[in-house]
Formats: C-alpha cells, sequence, structure tokens
C-alpha cells in the first residue's frame, strides 16, 4: 500500500474474464489498494456486465475491499444481494430513475450492513443534486466519462467536481471519500490530485499491453500526490492515509474516557497500553487517532499540539 495520500481502485472492466483469479493476483502483486467493480444491466447504461454472483466469486479470490459500483436502473431491488455477496462500499448513481424516499432507503440499508454507501454522479449531473442525502453518505464517486464503458477519454472539465463534492462533505471531520471515474491514468491523475481525490478508478490504463501494471499504478498515485501537494497543501506533502498517530497518554480510565469523546465526534480511536506490564502494573494508554484526523482532533477536544511519537 501507498505511503501517501492517493489511493488506486482498479476497475476490472478491461481485464480477461476467462480468468479472473489470475487478474486478481496480479492487480494484488502489483499493488492494487482496491478493487472496482462495475455492474451493468443494459438499461441504465447501454452495456451489460456481470451482477452479484460474480461479486461473491471475487469475494472469495482477495481481501482487498471491493467497490460496487451499480450502473443499473433499480439499486433498491438488488441492493439487499450486492451486501450479501461481500461488497465493501456500494454506490449506484443519482440518476437511478427511482424516488428521493427509496434512494435513501437504499442507502440507510448499506449503512445498516455497516458497508459504505455511496452516489454517483454522471457528467451532466451537478453535484449538487447529492445535498439531500449527504448525511447518509461515505462515497461521492465523480465520473469524467459517460458511464457505459471502459477505455473513453477523460473529460477534463469534469475535475472541479471532485473539489464540489468534497466540500459538500466537509463539515464531516472524518470518514468520507471522493472518487474519480473514467478516463483515469497517468496522463490524467495529477488534475484529480489537484481537485483533492481520494480513490482514483484506474481500468484500461492497467491492462495495456507492455506497459507495467505496478509501475502504473505508483505513478497514478504519485502523481494524484504532486497535485494535491501543489494545490492543495501549499507545497507540504500530503499527510499519509491508514496512518495513526498518538494523541495522548494517560491512565487508563481516562483514556478509555478520552477515546469515547473522540468518537463522538465522529472519528475511530484506538485505545492501547503504552508499554508491557511491569511487576503486573498496568501501564499507561496511549490514544490514537487517524492521522488525517489528527488537527481537528487535538483542536476540537483541546489537546494541544505537543509533538507525539508517530506510529
Ligand atoms: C465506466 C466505468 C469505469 C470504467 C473505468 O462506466 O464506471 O469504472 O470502466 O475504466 P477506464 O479507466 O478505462 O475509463
Ligand atoms: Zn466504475
Amino acid at each position: 500500500m501507498g505511503r501517501g495520500r492517493a489511493r488506486v481502485a482498479a476497475s476490472i472492466l478491461d481485464a480477461d474474464f476467462g480468468n479472473l483469479y489470475r487478474v486478481i493476483r496480479q492487480l494484488e502483486k502489483a499493488g492494487v489498494d482496491r478493487l472496482h467493480l462495475d455492474v451493468m444491466d443494459g438499461h441504465f447504461v447501454p452495456n451489460l456486465t456481470f451482477g452479484p454472483d460474480i461479486v461473491a466469486a471475487i469475494r472469495r479470490l482477495t481481501k482487498l475491499p471491493l467497490d460496487v459500483h451499480l450502473m443499473i436502473a433499480e439499486p433498491s431491488r438488488y441492493v439487499d444481494r450486492f451486501i450479501k455477496a461481500g461488497s465493501d462500499s456500494i454506490t449506484f448513481h443519482i440518476e437511478a430513475p427511482e424516488s428521493e424516499e427509496l434512494k435513501l432507503e437504499t442507502l440507510g440499508k448499506v449503512r445498516e450492513a455497516r458497508l459504505d454507501p455511496g452516489l454517483a454522479v454522471s457528467p451532466s449531473t451537478p453535484v449538487e443534486a447529492l445535498k439531500p442525502y449527504i448525511k447518509l453518505l461515505d462515497v461521492i464517486l465523480i465520473m469524467t466519462v459517460e458511464p457505459g464503458f471502459g477505455g473513453q477519454k477523460f473529460m477534463k472539465e469534469m475535475a472541479p467536481k471532485i473539489a464540489e463534492a468534497a466540500k459538500l462533505f466537509k463539515p464531516r471531520p472524518h470518514g468520507w471519500e471522493v472518487h474519480v471515474d473514467g478516463g483515469v491514468s497517468r496522463e490524467t491523475a495529477e488534475i484529480c490530485g489537484e481537485f483533492g481525490v481520494d480513490i482514483l478508478v484506474v481500468g484500461s490504463a492497467l491492462f495495456q499491453r507492455g506497459r507495467d501494471m505496478t509501475r502504473e499504478i505508483n505513478l497514478v498515485r504519485l502523481l494524484a500526490d504532486e497535485g494535491w501537494r501543489r494545490e492543495i497543501g501549499h507545497g507540504e506533502p500530503p499527510i499519509p492515509r491508514d496512518e495513526w498517530r498518538v494523541v495522548a497518554q494517560l491512565p487508563r480510565e481516562e483514556a478509555e474516557q478520552l477515546s469515547r469523546r473522540i468518537e463522538q465526534e465522529g472519528i475511530p480511536a484506538l485505545v492501547m497500553r503504552s508499554g508491557p506490564l511491569v511487576q503486573g502494573v498496568e501501564p499507561e494508554r496511549i490514544v490514537m487517532v487517524p492521522a488525517t484526523a489528527e488537527v481537528y482532533t487535538r483542536t476540537a477536544l483541546k489537546l494541544g499540539f505537543a509533538p507525539e511519537d508517530d506510529l
């Protein structure tokens, strides 16, 4: 897994479906962070791919997180099957011809199953349309091609929607991600990073003859982080995703109390022993939060900014 901020989800649409086992081993070896599975029903988009049984089969083949991207007309009808199939996140389109009420219910089901619910926006839909749903979303997926087919050209004018999506999430300190999907490659990763993307979905660029998959994935992550550093980070390197930071060291009771207060803010907290038991005496506990939420946590809980050890 990369050390930086951006993460790559591989779309297998352009892979050899005759040998999914080999494809997945290859993607794992190349260091992809997640898999992005495109489900199409021939109604919502003019193309057909696969359904929940294939998702379940892929689940059995890998431990990588599975992002299921439903390009189907009736997400409410099939969501239970995709939950059972072992998805980690389920994202469907806001353009799906179902009522707002039904969409909210579908997102709620995904949340109840403790998976990440998401909505995708096609190029002609403004990000603003997501407003009524934002509280129920962990994922916003920005389409940079018309949904339906792999291998299309990245629509550059859609990139600012990534920042708009992040802004919509912003009041929430943790637990959301903006994905970008369609035509992402070494040529377009940087602009996605400039607008603050979290997850880059990469399909056909990974499956080109003569190209090294590992290098392609590393390049996409690197260039996205490069763009982030220049436009958002004011020259500072991004805070690595998936890293935890110590925000306090306290006696056990107090540490547990603090962790509960942190979690009330919507931030996950870990409590661990600061060292081994010495002559039966319990050591103090360290309290940790995701690095990306450190500043917020320290500010919100008035913990101060004393430098602590990184993990
Ligand atoms: C398009 C799909 C994408 C696509 C990605 O409808 O949602 O996931 O397959 O493939 P590339 O990277 O080739 O655009
Ligand atoms: Zn997709």
